[in-house]
């Protein structure tokens, strides 16, 4: 069985969807495993590390996609264009794809997906069971962002964050403000308080209080009574009714005139991100005060963030860097090789050398978008077949 591991081909996609280490023992299962050459360069992966664990060094992206089995990549593959970028176009028919799909804002890419038969697991979309928690691969990538987020804030404020007692004289520490305390909120309140900082945080789910607590921080309340109800089953936070906003918008504000860095980390799966610190807001924050918005990729938690860039507004700084993994492209890239051998591993069968995949578990259930010639996923299946029975009327 092959696997091929392509170089990604996205703009500013540093990462690789493998490492040496996890090559290393893909290569041990009898597998034959084809890196594309230089696709390590961007996370400091040689060919020579990827060699020497056992993988063959293709030439290019068709030499390596050529007869694979199974394709592992970062990012979900260029699905348009000629010979020379449509990586989809590479691969075989019945090929198994693993790869963030992105598949919930992409619908389109994954019916293209299901029309070459290909075989697509979104690994975005994984159940969050206490099992699937070293495959996930959400929380191997916010747990960098959350972590770098602190960097950059320290990197764009003019001042320092620990308490510096100087014979020149007292230096106060930075006040960090978290909005959003799922993976990286976590990452980045233990990184500013490692750094010195006075930590606060919030979020709409109201375990997150006594996880902020036992980090050190403090967190600030903004409704208890609505907060009980914050949270689905699986994890995630709902959407919060116009009333909770209003709330929060006071409470907010309120607090976030003495701040010196906000980072905010808001998600709502599948809609865009909650607006949390508006114009008004920045306007109110002393100058020099930096905020980094981490949801700038689902639309923003600031207005006024810009993807892909450091904005100054109001004196303040706003930094709204897009794919901030990519930014520690040797650990992510190492985390998620990982995330995508736990997956795998469980449907090895070490005699034949093959994948055996168990179709009921729920981790294949709750990724597979795609088999067969058919969008399969329950979030995806209904628009797509809808669309298949009602044509487009004349005139749309
Ligand atoms: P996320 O990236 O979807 O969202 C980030 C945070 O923003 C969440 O904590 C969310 O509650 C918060 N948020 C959303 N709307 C908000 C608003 N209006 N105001 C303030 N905060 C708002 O979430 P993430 O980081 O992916 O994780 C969510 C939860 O899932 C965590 O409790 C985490 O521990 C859990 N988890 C479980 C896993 C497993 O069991 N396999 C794996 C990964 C995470």
């Amino acid at each position: 069985m092959k696997i091929a591991i392509p170089k990604e081909r996205r703009p500013g996609e540093r990462r690789v969807a493998s490492s040496p280490e996890v090559v290393k023992k893909l290569s041990g299962f009898g597998f034959d495993v084809v890196v594309e050459q230089g696709a390590g360069a961007g996370a400091s992966y040689s060919d020579a590390a990827f060699r020497g664990a056992g993988a063959l060094i293709a030439k290019d992206a068709a030499a390596t996609l050529k007869d694979a089995d199974v394709v592992l990549k970062v990012q979900r593959p260029i699905v348009e264009g000629g010979e020379d970028s449509n990586e989809l176009a590479k691969m075989k028919k019945g090929a198994i794809l693993i790869a963030n799909l992105g598949a919930l804002g992409n619908p389109k890419d994954v019916e293209a997906y299901a029309a070459a038969d290909i075989t697509a697991f979104a690994m975005e979309l994984m159940p969050r069971i206490s099992r699937a928690q070293s495959m996930d691969v959400l929380s191997s990538q916010s747990n960098l962002s959350g972590y770098k987020a602190v960097l950059d804030a320290a990197s764009e404020f003019g001042r320092v964050f620990p308490m510096m007692m100087t014979a020149a004289g007292m230096v106060a520490p930075a006040k960090v403000f978290i909005m959003g305390v799922g993976v990286a909120g976590l990452q980045a309140i233990a990184t500013a308080k490692r750094l010195g900082a006075v930590v606060t945080a919030t979020d709409v789910r109201p375990a997150t209080k006594e996880q902020v607590e036992s980090l050190g921080g403090k967190f600030l309340v903004i409704d208890p009574e609505m907060e009980k109800d914050a949270q689905t089953e699986g994890g995630y936070a709902k959407e919060m009714p116009p009333q909770y906003f209003q709330k929060q918008k006071e409470v907010v504000a309120e607090h976030i005139k003495k701040q010196d860095i906000v980072i905010t980390t808001a998600l709502i799966p599948g809609r865009p991100a909650p607006v949390l610190v508006s114009e008004e807001m920045v306007e109110s924050m002393m100058p020099g005060s930096v905020i980094v918005d981490l949801a700038v990729e689902a639309g923003g938690n600031c207005p006024l963030s810009q993807l892909g860039k450091v904005v100054e507004k109001h004196g303040v700084k706003i930094v709204g860097f897009d794919n901030v993994p990519a930014r520690l492209a040797e650990d992510a890239s190492a985390l998620y090789a990982k995330n995508l051998f736990n997956f795998i591993s469980p449907h090895v069968d070490k005699e034949t050398k093959t994948l055996n995949i168990d179709w009921l578990d729920e981790t294949i259930t709750g990724t597979l978008v795609c088999r067969a010639g058919k969008v399969v996923h329950p979030m995806l299946a209904k628009a797509s077949a809808a669309k298949i029975s009602s044509p487009m009327k004349k005139g749309n």
